[in-house]
This record gives C-alpha cells, structure tokens and sequence, in this order.
C-alpha cells in the first residue's frame, strides 16, 4: 500500500499501473484506488490475480505492460501514466525499462519487488531521464513509518476500507507446506498462509 500511497505518492485523478498482481501488488491496487486514482491499471499474465485485481480496487487489467501502456497514454492524451509500481515477483532491469516507458513526463517508477543482487543494469535512455525529469524510486516496505501507518492501516481494516481477510486465498498446516510452496510458484493463490 506504501508502495503507492507513500512512494508513487498517488494522488487523486492518477493513472496508475501496477505491474504484478502478488501478495504486494494486490496492495499497490488497494493503496492507488484508496488514493482516489482514476486509473488503476493492474498488469499481471494469471487469469486469477487480474480478478482479484478488480475485485479490489484496479479499475483495468491487462496481461502484459504493453496493452497496459497503450492504455494509460489512450486515456491521458498521450502523456502515460503519471506514476508505475513494479511488484514483479523477481524483477529484471526490463521490466523497470517498460514501466519507464509507460510513465509521463516527471512521472515515478516505483521499484519494489526486487532483483537478482548480483544483477545490474536498467535498459532506459538516460537523455529521456534527464530531459522527461523522471524519476525511479526503489520502495522497502512501502517506505512504511511504522508508528503512523500501522494504526492507521489497522483502522482501515477494522472500518473495512482496507481489504486483508480477502489476500487469503488458502489456509495450509504445518503439513501442508510443500503443497503451499508448489501452489505459490503455481501462482494460484494472492496469500497462501500457514496456521501453526
Ligand atoms: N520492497 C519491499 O519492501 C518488499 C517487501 C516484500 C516483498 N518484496 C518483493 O516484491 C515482489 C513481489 O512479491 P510477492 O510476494 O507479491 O510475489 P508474488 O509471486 O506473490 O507475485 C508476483 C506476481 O508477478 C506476476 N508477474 C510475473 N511476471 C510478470 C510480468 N512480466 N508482468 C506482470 N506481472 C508479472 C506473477 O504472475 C505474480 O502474480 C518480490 O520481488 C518480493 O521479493 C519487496
């Protein structure tokens, strides 16, 4: 949710794409619709986290960031989106490439979802950094302040504007945990949780 609201610092009207519908993107969805964006575009290949997407808060879903893109810059004249969150499960310098791509002139890449370490690179042109003022800003924990956001977070939920009991797509024991790991790379779930 920070990944939007704190570090893309969404603000209402945006259009706003999030690339990877995971546990942490659901939450960029959450935090860009909370934020009053008008456009809440959710990128994702799995059938079943564009439905959820829309099931809370994307407002558009698409299977890759280009139909994503073309979208954002049919519905702003042009310019692109004002802001792009990458929640990719494992980040590639292309993909921060492609949400460069998609943002306008000063928009924001927010990167959350991480990359290899030992990876390096971002396949952008550093003339159209400079001249567009872009800016790519990497996101730990959604650039949470703990003492403010958590209460506020747990307001929410209790109000029931922020969504977590619907993140559990399936409850696991201790027993169950390799089904768990093969349905996370399955992708078939948003959460799957372990009940000790
Ligand atoms: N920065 C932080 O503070 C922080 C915190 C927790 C997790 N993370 C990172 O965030 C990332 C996401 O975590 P998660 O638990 O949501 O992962 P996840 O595996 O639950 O979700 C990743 C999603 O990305 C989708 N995806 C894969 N390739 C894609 C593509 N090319 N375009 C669009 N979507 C694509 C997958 O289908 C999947 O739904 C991971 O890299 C994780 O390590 C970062």
């Amino acid at each position: 949710m920070g990944s939007a609201v704190n570090s893309a610092e969404v603000r209402p009207s945006d259009t706003v794409i999030i690339m990877g519908i995971g546990g942490v993107g659901i939450n960029a969805v959450q935090g860009a619709a909370h934020a009053a964006a008008t456009n809440v575009i959710a990128v994702d290949p799995v059938a079943f986290k564009r439905e959820k997407a829309l099931e809370l808060g994307a407002t558009h879903v698409f299977v890759d960031i280009a139909d994503a893109d073309a979208f954002a810059k049919s519905v702003t004249n042009g310019q692109g989106a004002h802001s792009a969150i990458v929640t990719i499960g494992v980040v590639h310098g292309e993909h921060v490439a492609q949400a460069f791509n998609a943002i306008r002139k000063g928009g924001t890449v927010v990167v959350t979802g991480v990359t290899p370490v030992s990876e390096v690179g971002i396949p952008i042109s550093l003339a159209m950094l400079t001249l567009n003022q872009k800016r790519i800003q990497g996101s730990l924990f959604g650039a949470t302040n703990m003492t403010s956001d958590i209460p506020r977070q747990v307001q929410m939920y209790r109000d029931g504007t922020l969504k977590l009991d619907e993140l559990v797509t399936r409850e696991y024991d201790l027993g169950e945990i390799t089904q768990g790991y093969e349905d996370m790379h399955a992708g078939v779930n948003i959460r799957g949780v372990i009940r000790f």
